[in-house]
């Protein structure tokens, strides 16, 4: 392993990242004429006001159904997208202070591991010169240097041996080596966090767990922190230390795994991990899936977002945005009527 891989992080304090209040609108695409006569613009609400912290070495997995912000939230927090409201700091640094040089820079410590590693691998190029870009981008200066770090790299996902691949193209591989690829990329150039965008979604099955596995011993291995984004509880349940559960741009619920997997208090968590599939079927929560589809975030409903789904919904829950509380010790819940599931 080069010095470059191993280099002790900065520990100046606890979290590694920090979110407060964060908003991401994006205005709706409007004609000319529209414009004209309307006196407001719409906007899609994709995080409308989330806050949450990374420890160091943590990984903080964002679950919720297709469209709840994940990805938005992802974006803002490495600095890809730019926020609308709110703070992001990265190992105390404010981004939003930040020239686009210095978070270029700063981007060598913040990478991102897509979904999909054909969309996200250029076909022509091999992958030696694939994983070695980041390195072209962020050490110039090293240039000599490069191919051994990418070959020991290579080995380190499992790309072995590392000679045999390195001439090769991403068509000539697997799915799943393909994955290891992007894993690749996204470590070679040292990264403190690394932002997961269902990383194994569109793996085989047979090579999920596996992957999975490369990406704990991985952080261990060379001191990484993981925003780890799914809508798939249980393989949230496989690598997370902490989750978040998002719902139409807002976190609904938020705690230690165990503390959400044994003590969910938010209804929405409860039909989620009712669905997740178990082994013994006499184990199965008994909870109601939530009806309907996830609301349009143009125009998001009052009071709790989660209201017109809710089998349990009163009259005040249309009325009152229910606010996060901590109910067990560092577990938070947005709903009114949480305590009713304290012993439940
Ligand atoms: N660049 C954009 N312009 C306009 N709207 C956007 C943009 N990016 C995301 N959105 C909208 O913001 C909302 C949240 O999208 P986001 O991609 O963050 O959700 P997600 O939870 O990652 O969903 P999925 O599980 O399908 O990936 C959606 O309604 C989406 O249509
Ligand atoms: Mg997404």
């Amino acid at each position: 392993m080069t010095d470059k891989l191993t280099q002790n992080k900065q520990e100046n304090n606890d979290y590694l990242v920090e979110v407060q209040s964060l908003v991401k609108w994006f205005p709706v695409q409007t004609t000319f004429i529209d414009q004209l006569f309307s006196k407001e613009r719409d906007f899609v609400r994709a995080v409308d006001g989330v806050s949450f912290n990374i420890r160091r070495g943590e990984v903080l997995g964002l679950a919720g159904e297709s469209g709840s912000g994940k990805t938005t939230i992802g974006r803002v927090t490495i600095g890809l997208e730019e926020k609308t409201e709110g703070n992001v700091l990265f190992d105390g640094i404010d981004l939003s202070t930040l020239s686009a040089e210095e978070l270029r820079k700063l981007r060598r410590r913040m990478q991102v591991i897509f979904q999909d590693p054909l969309a996200s691998l250029n076909p022509r190029m091999s992958l030696g010169d694939a994983i070695q870009q980041g390195l072209k981008i962020h050490y110039p200066e090293t240039a000599k240097d490069h191919r051994d770090i990418v070959l020991d790299i290579m080995e380190k996902v499992g790309l072995s041996p590392a000679k045999f691949f390195y001439n090769k193209f991403p068509h000539q591989i697997s799915g799943g080596q393909r994955q290891r690829v992007v894993i690749a990329r996204a470590l070679v150039t040292n990264p403190d966090l690394i932002l997961a965008d269902e990383p194994i979604a569109m793996a085989d099955v047979s090579v999920r767990a596996l992957l999975l596995d490369l990406m704990v011993q991985l952080k261990d291995e060379l001191n990484l922190t993981y925003l780890f984004i799914t809508h798939d509880l249980a393989t949230a349940k496989y690598i997370c230390d902490r989750i978040a559960i998002l719902y139409l741009g807002k976190i609904v619920e938020i705690s230690e795994l165990e503390e959400v997997y044994g003590h969910p208090l938010h209804p929405y968590t409860r039909a989620l991990l009712a669905a997740v599939p178990v082994p013994d079927p006499h184990d199965r929560r008994k909870e109601p899936m939530p009806k309907g589809e996830i609301p349009n975030p143009i125009n998001p409903p009052p009071g709790c977002r989660f209201h017109p789904r809710c089998p349990y919904a009163q009259e005040i829950c249309s009325q009152e945005e229910p606010l996060l509380r901590e109910l067990r010790p560092g577990h938070q819940v947005a709903c009114h009527f949480a305590e009713d599931f304290l012993n439940a």
